[in-house]
């Protein structure tokens, strides 16, 4: 393990200062409604009503991180990924369903609670005035997603530190540093588990116009292993990767840095370029071999297996960045205000004969976004769960449904709940006696209240077992993850 000078000499910069970068994906609702506007600070707890039968033996919490914090002081983020993260959590016991939520206490939000007006630049939208970021952290708004790493829950962002969250009361323990060395840098929102119940992830860092990969390897209990920082041949984009049993993939898209005025002006898609697959070995964290593939653009994968000499590994994939430039906006150019069908993704199978290099794409025609698998069979062949995309032209977001694909067999399962719903990302849990379903929250548009679905796993077409609903619509959410009693 290197020491901070080190590492710091090793990634060829001076301080931790660096790329800004920042995603997700929330293609929810429109710009007028209540889950885009300032927020209660915290949702305190209380009951949803319940729809049919909730299994009693389903017991434990979906955490979800939403951008909650888009307006103050008269000023509203023009971009969905500049709202400070708030954590949402849907209690499941005793056959009911209760929700809370808390803002995760980032520094910016703390920073701006005092000042009473947003501080610092966002991603997409600057407030007036803004003040001049320190490091990576200095507007850091945790707001990508929540997950539980060993038996701590972290609020994450990607272009800056994690923050630990208490499971159980939502408050914030603080910002994480996995070693003095690490200070500030980035970690991305999508951290995957191995086989053997490590956790892998990397970030995405530019700094002296050398962008440089960081790639991560913690222990079950989320204590840091390895880490190392690769040079990349182009400052592209990426967001999360994939994981198989002998590689870190990484998918170097053609959507490249370059200063700019602001992030999202820093970036330009470079349709005639290249994306780069690059295959790290897991062992040595060398690089094993990069393959180029034109330009693309993807924020998510499924899951990546290993059949024999041929590598296997599946993105929802764009064919440019459109989506996060455009489409995440909450002007009149966003997916969440005109046609949606426009930023669609494609969900497609990468098959890489990983002695020659060659490799081959399979087309599912489906549009998908939040693809997720059973994270219990990390390497194996599966069907992957995600929000469908309504693919006729001019359709909207509130037109997203339930979609279940398995990229070899093509084997897939629908649900819509019909226009004026907007559903969320996705999740396979599992009850105590061992049934597995498949569970995600949901808005009614039209009556303004936020909901959650559960369905029997390979039983999707069947509708929800059960559902539960607030009074109220809650903030779109990015992701999350389910953590059983
Ligand atoms: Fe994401």
């Amino acid at each position: 393990m290197p020491n901070r000078r080190q590492f710091i000499q090793q990634m060829g910069a001076a301080s931790a200062l660096g790329l800004g970068a920042k995603a997700g994906l929330s293609l929810a609702g429109t710009g007028s409604d209540t889950a885009f506007n300032g927020v209660p600070k915290q949702f305190p707890k209380t009951r949803l009503r319940v729809e049919g039968q909730w299994p009693e033996d389903l017991v434990g919490n979906l955490y979800r991180n939403s951008p909650a914090m888009l307006e103050r002081d008269g000023f509203q983020h023009s971009h969905l990924f500049d709202g400070d993260g708030m954590i949402q959590r849907f209690t499941l016991e005793g056959g009911q369903v209760y929700h809370q939520a808390q803002m995760v206490a980032t520094h910016k939000y703390l920073a701006e609670e005092e000042a009473g007006r947003f501080l610092y630049r966002g991603l997409g939208s600057s407030p007036p005035n803004p003040r001049s970021s320190r490091n990576n952290d200095t507007a850091n708004p945790a707001n990508i997603s929540v997950r539980k790493m060993g038996d701590k829950l972290f609020a994450l962002w990607e272009a800056g530190s994690a923050y630990e969250i208490d499971p159980d009361t939502l408050a914030t323990y603080g910002r994480v540093d996995w070693s003095d060395d690490l200070k500030h840098l980035p970690f991305s929102a999508h951290p995957l588990r191995d086989a053997n119940g490590d956790w892998w992830n990397i970030g995405s860092w530019i700094y002296g116009g050398q962008a440089r990969t960081i790639v991560y390897q913690l222990d079950a209990k989320a204590n840091l292993k390895r880490v190392k920082a690769i040079p990349m041949q182009q400052a592209g984009y990426m967001h999360a990767f994939a994981l198989s049993p002998r590689f870190v993939i990484l998918v170097n898209t053609a959507n490249i840095y370059s200063a700019g005025k602001n992030y999202f002006d820093s970036f330009h898609f470079d349709a005639k370029g290249k994306s780069e697959i690059i295959l790290l070995d897991k062992n040595d964290l060398s690089v094993f071999k990069t393959i180029d593939i034109p330009a693309n653009f993807v924020f998510h994968f499924g899951n990546a297996f290993e059949l024999g000499d041929e590598l296997c590994f599946s993105m929802a994939e764009y064919k440019n960045a459109d989506v996060m430039s455009k489409g995440l906006g909450l002007g009149p150019q966003s997916a969440f205000a005109k046609d949606a069908t426009q930023y669609n993704s494609e969900l497609n199978l990468y098959r890489i004969n990983i002695k020659t290099g060659r490799w081959r794409k399979e087309h599912s025609q489906l549009s998908m976004e939040f693809p997720n698998i059973k994270e219990s069979q990390p390497f194996k062949p599966q069907s992957i769960i995600g929000m469908g995309r309504p693919v006729s032209p001019g359709s909207k977001t509130d037109q997203d449904y339930l979609l279940s694909y398995h990229p070899l067999t093509a084997e897939q399962e629908v649900f819509d709940f019909g226009k004026g719903f907007t559903i969320e990302e996705p999740l396979f849990v599992r009850s105590k006696n061992g049934q597995e379903y498949v569970l995600h929250t949901l808005a009614n548009r039209d009556t303004q209240q936020t909901g959650i679905a559960l369905f029997r796993a390979g039983q999707l077409a069947a509708g929800p077992v059960s559902m539960a609903w607030a009074e109220e619509q809650f903030p779109f959410g990015f992701h999350g993850c389910f953590v059983g009693a």
